[in-house]
């Protein structure tokens, strides 16, 4: 463990003070999908590291999923939704295109906080993260920053390509002030010169859905898989350096490693090329597949029930996306439920 006495370089000035998750209760295994797609579970395992994946029930979206993360993490860090200044949504999911899905969130936590959604595809959690410590730093007093989708919906279940990669879930994070700053520095980039590469084509503003589309199946997500590939690894490589270097740390600074839970082949690759020690990097791809935006919190989310985050440590996260779309962060670790005695009237206090 590395409890830095000074605070990195560029840290802005907030920290996490609870984190929660939600993962819906159907579990689907590789062996499940074989029964209706040509596939199999040694072709899914070797490839992808994947074994199994939780899915929405009929009845629930997104916002199902996000309410309950934000709420597990309200109570991991001991407040309430009347404490909210500002709930983000990081989702490329979205329950609707109009309205956004936080405001959907917000009221069933019950507050009129402002509440918007942030889509950078699976770098969601990482934009959401920087958009909310920047409004910490700028007078904010809780931010709730939610990672949820249910990529499920928008893969083509006859599509083995990409049906066997994906899906559904929610973490989220709730920020807060900390004068010695936890979280930062930030990288985060994009490339739009090739969206096609991972992308539903159809079904937005450009074409939108028509009886064609829903014809040709178009409207359904796709993606060039090598490609994606190539880029996810050195994208998030360069990354996590560039945001290691900016804090003057070493890759051996790093306690926990948490990247996008995207495919264990890719998660291995960009440790091997940062030099990272295996025993430091969490991995969840094999419990919950592709999650997109929630994979980062998820997977933070089970770092700290599996007793891997002890206080102090440091935390590095990177995430990569469609778009393209790529981010990183280091997060100092604080204990939770640590917001509320913050927040105490110091005249109530006892000795
Ligand atoms: N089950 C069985 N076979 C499958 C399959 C499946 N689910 N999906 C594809 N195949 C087949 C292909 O049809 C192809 O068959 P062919 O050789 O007869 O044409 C063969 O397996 C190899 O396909 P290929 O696409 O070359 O496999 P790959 O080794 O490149 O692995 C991915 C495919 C998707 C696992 C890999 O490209 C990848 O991980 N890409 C990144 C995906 C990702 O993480 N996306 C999200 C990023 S945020």
């Amino acid at each position: 463990m590395t409890a830095a006495a000074t605070p990195w370089r560029a840290t802005v000035p907030a920290r996490i003070a609870g984190i929660g998750s939600y993962l819906p209760d159907r579990v689907v295994t590789n062996d499940d999908l074989a029964q209706v797609l040509d596939t199999n579970d040694e072709w899914i395992r070797t490839r992808t590291g994947i074994r199994q994946r939780h899915v929405v029930a009929p009845e629930q979206a997104t916002s199902d999923l996000a309410i309950a993360a934000g709420e597990a993490a309200l109570a991991d860090a001991g407040l309430t939704a009347a404490d909210v200044s500002t709930i983000i949504v990081a989702t490329t999911t979205p329950d609707h295109t109009v309205p956004g899905t936080a405001p959907i969130v917000a009221a069933a936590l019950g507050t009129e906080a402002g509440a918007f959604d942030v889509n950078a595809a699976c770098s969601g959690f990482l934009y959401g993260l920087r958009v909310g410590t920047a409004m910490v730093a700028t007078g904010d007093d809780v931010v709730l920053v939610i990672g949820a989708e249910a990529l499920t919906r928008i893969v083509d279940p006859t599509d083995r390509s990409v049906a066997v990669l994906f899906g559904d879930g929610a973490g989220a994070a709730v920020l807060v002030p900390d004068e010695q700053g936890a979280i930062g520095p930030f990288d985060l980039g994009a490339d739009g010169q090739d969206p096609s590469m991972l992308w539903t084509c159809t079904g937005g503003t450009r074409t939108p859905v028509s009886p064609e589309v829903l014809e040709d199946r178009s409207h359904f997500l796709t993606m060039r898989g090598g490609d994606v590939y190539r880029n996810a690894v050195a994208r998030m490589t360069a990354s996590s350096k560039l945001v290691l270097e900016r804090a003057g740390l070493d890759v051996d600074d790093v306690d926990l490693f948490v990247g996008h839970q995207a495919n264990l082949r890719i998660l291995e690759a960009v440790r091997g090329r940062l030099g990272m020690a295996e025993e430091r990097t969490h991995v969840t791809v094999d419990q919950h597949g592709n999650t997109s935006a929630a994979s980062v919190p998820l997977a933070l989310a089970d770092a700290r029930d599996a007793g891997r985050l002890t206080p102090g440590d440091t935390v590095l996260l990177t995430a990569f996306g469609a778009g393209l779309t790529w981010g990183s962060t280091l997060v100092r670790w604080h204990p939770s439920g640590t917001a509320a005695a913050d927040q105490q009237d110091p005249t109530t206090e006892t000795a």
